[in-house]
């Protein structure tokens, strides 16, 4: 995965773009990989938590809330494993920005019709935001309920509409707000439980995604 940069985006707020951004960060922080977080949502949420006691983990982070993030990401990811941007929840030349440094678009995505809508314009913005350039982009469900209807639909939506999507999701767990209360992940403070095992589950689906698009970067 050496070199890989992936962006967390989605023009809905509050999907959980920072949770899943941090989350995988310090995960493969915590593995040993040189991983970089980059905060490039002027609200700097992921800059706020890492400014909290347990500063995630001591993962390096900076923050670069402009369309010069594709600079700065360009410059410095090829010396780290793997670059995880955060982006702003709403059309920007700095989500376009971050998108354009990608090898992988994450696009978390919460189970109800609003949401997927949104995230068809994200999808759009993908396709059409960086001329000549497709992203390799995966949907990934978060905040969903175990079990219930709604998720299955969504899910199932999703896969008829061709829209690609992780089987690992984020379930709606109260261990990711309690760990960020301390500038935490789950997988800092409660390894082995289950919000640390859906992230590590994630992070495992889309390794060879990484491999596979650095490979044809590099082709
Ligand atoms: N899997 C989850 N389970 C429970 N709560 C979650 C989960 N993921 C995120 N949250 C909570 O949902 C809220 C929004 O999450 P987050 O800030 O990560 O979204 P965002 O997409 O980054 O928002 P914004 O668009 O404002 O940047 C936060 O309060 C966060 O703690
Ligand atoms: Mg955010």
């Amino acid at each position: 995965m050496g070199g890989s940069v992936i962006a967390v985006a989605s023009l809905k707020g509050g999907s959980g773009k920072t949770t899943l951004a941090c989350c995988l960060a310090v995960h493969w922080h915590l593995k040993g990989r040189t991983t970089l977080l980059v905060d490039a949502d002027p609200q700097r949420s992921a800059m706020r938590l890492a400014e909290r006691p347990k500063a995630l983990g001591g993962v390096a982070l900076f923050e670069r809330a402009n369309a010069d993030v594709w600079n700065a990401v360009r410059r410095r990811s090829g010396g780290q494993d793997v670059t995880v941007i955060d982006t702003p929840g709403f059309d920007s030349e700095i989500t376009v920005a971050a998108l354009a440094a990608a090898d992988l678009v994450l696009i978390p995505v919460k189970a109800s019709p609003l949401d997927v809508d949104r995230m068809m314009d994200t999808v759009k913005t993908l396709m059409h935001g960086v001329p000549g350039w497709t992203p390799t982009f995966r949907c990934v469900l978060t905040q969903t309920t175990r079990g219930s209807v709604i998720a299955r639909h969504v899910r199932e939506e999703l896969t008829d509409g061709g829209f690609p999507l992780l089987d690992g999701e984020m379930f709606n767990r109260v261990a990711y707000a309690e760990a960020g209360l301390f500038g935490a992940t789950p997988s800092m403070v409660m390894p082995g439980n289950p919000a640390d095992r859906e992230i590590a589950a994630i992070a495992e689906e889309i390794e060879p995604l990484l491999d596979r698009a650095s490979r044809a970067m590099s082709a």
